[in-house]
């Protein structure tokens, strides 16, 4: 077993995963097959569709931009809610001082609602942001496709539907791209651009730029399940929720990752962003899903128990009410042992650096697969993806970095050992196979 320290970081390692960190945002604009010279298409005006907590946040950073913005919504408490949630976040940052009153006015001015459709009809962009329904996109973008002008460019922001089943229901798939924002939207300085099969390139090359001028940093993904990085995160997640079934507890986990670098530990989020999110879909999927592997389905459980998180008192921790701190719950802890016990999985201590092994292993592997299917161009858009919208720790520099400054050899035979151990999920990725007999690392990849 390797025995990497990964809680201890030098001064020179920390400087190098900073100088990484540089190159690698400034990496992510050069695609190699769109010339930088690729003529933009003019955006003016955009409209964004759906007023939620997305649409809002994309509406702002237009706005802060200087571009004028129609917010859209089918529903008229939906578009009161939006826009009142707009001028509540200005008004945070105007109390804060770093906004004038008059900054905020000309902001808000910016920012039209409406529940008229047609008006996309002047947008030279229009970035849905409704709910995450494909049914719902598709007879969406069948509706802009009829309305919009010709050289609109029609955007998603789906978080991992398929742009391409999107974009066939239009009669200009070279016009459909994925606009991947997280949230909140206006301050988050992610945007996954995604690629579809028949996006034009001067469509990918006007958002990659958009992304800039907002301040973002603009990362190009082509389709897959959750693009880079959502895919990456599943794999974080699931080993975290297999290693708390396997014996750790939630708080030995989060402890862990804290010590890693992050600011929160995985169940502490999922707590605060509230443990039902997806229930309904993970339900629905259990009927047909695979039966070959193991699944993480204790969560869907907690929430049957109306374990909720944070908006219910408990989750996988329990909250005094109006405090957000975590605190350990027996009850959830006695749970947690029952249920490993009903599904067979002996329990056991779990080090620190077996905790984060697992979760950074997995992210890894299939940073790994990502490079190889070209769903990412090179391992620092992977990197530069995790700094910027998933937390992953500066001074650690992202998960590829960190597998080469490991060594990949040792990577590799964790992995084969954890895939001895636990088999389907850690089928070792082929590319990093490959890289370990050819003595190379990821930076060799870089391009
Ligand atoms: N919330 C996040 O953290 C997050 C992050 C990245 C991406 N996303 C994606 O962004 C999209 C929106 O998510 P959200 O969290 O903002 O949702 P939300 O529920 O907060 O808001 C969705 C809004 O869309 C409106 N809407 C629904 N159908 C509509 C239609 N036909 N026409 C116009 N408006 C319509 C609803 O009234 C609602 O106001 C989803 O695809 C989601 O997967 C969400």
């Amino acid at each position: 077993m390797s025995d990497f320290d990964f809680f201890s970081v030098s001064d020179v390692d920390r400087a190098r995963a900073m100088a990484h960190a540089q190159t690698a945002a400034a990496a992510a604009a050069d695609i190699p097959d769109i010339s930088s010279d690729t003529p933009l298409r003019p955006i003016q005006r955009v409209a964004v569709i759906g007023a939620g907590t997305m649409g809002g946040g994309i509406a702002m950073s237009l706005a802060n931009m200087g571009i004028p913005v129609t917010l859209l919504d089918a529903s008229a408490t939906g578009l009161e809610n939006g826009l009142k949630r707009v001028q509540d976040n200005y008004a945070i940052t105007v109390k804060r001082g770093k906004l004038t009153s008059s900054e905020m006015d000309q902001r808000l001015s910016l920012i039209v609602g409406s529940l008229e459709m047609a008006e996309v009809k002047d947008a030279d962009m229009v970035i849905e942001a409704v709910f995450e329904d494909m049914g719902l996109k598709q007879g969406l973008f069948r509706q802009l496709d009829a309305l919009c002008k010709p050289s609109a460019i029609l955007a998603t922001n789906t978080s991992g539907l398929d742009v391409d089943q999107i974009a066939a229901v239009t009669s200009r798939p070279q016009d459909v791209v994925g606009a991947h924002f997280f949230s909140p939207a206006n301050v988050m300085r992610l945007l996954e651009v995604v690629r579809g099969a028949q996006t034009a390139p001067d469509v990918i090359a006007t958002l990659m730029d958009l992304g800039r001028r907002m301040g973002k940093i603009s990362v190009l993904a082509r389709i897959y399940p959750g693009f880079i990085g959502n895919a990456l995160f599943r794999n974080y997640t699931r080993e975290a929720h297999f290693l708390v079934e396997d014996g750790a507890m939630p708080y030995e986990v989060d402890a862990a990752l804290k010590k890693f670098g992050y600011a929160m530990g995985i169940f502490a989020v999922h707590d605060m962003a509230g443990n039902d999110v997806g229930y309904q879909t993970r339900k629905a999927q259990m009927a047909t899903r695979p039966t070959d592997r193991r699944w993480n389905d204790l969560i869907l459980k907690l929430c049957d128990l109306g374990r909720l998180g944070q908006k219910t008192g408990k989750g996988w921790y329990r909250y005094e009410a109006g405090d957000r701190t975590p605190h350990r719950d027996p009850q959830v802890e006695q749970f947690i042992a029952e249920e490993s016990a009903r599904m067979g999985f002996p329990r056991r201590t779990m080090s620190e650096s077996e905790i984060v092994k697992r979760c950074l292993y997995g992210m890894i592997n299939e940073g790994a697969k990502l490079l190889e299917h070209r769903i990412a161009i090179r391992p620092s858009d992977i990197d530069i993806t995790y700094l910027t919208g998933y937390g992953f720790p500066a001074h650690q520099g992202g998960p590829m970095f960190m597998a080469d400054r490991i060594g990949l050899d040792k990577v590799l035979a964790d992995i084969e050992r954890l895939h001895a151990e636990y088999g389907f999920w850690w089928q070792p990725a082929p590319l990093l196979q490959q890289l370990v007999r050819e003595g190379r690392c990821f930076n060799d990849l870089e391009h």
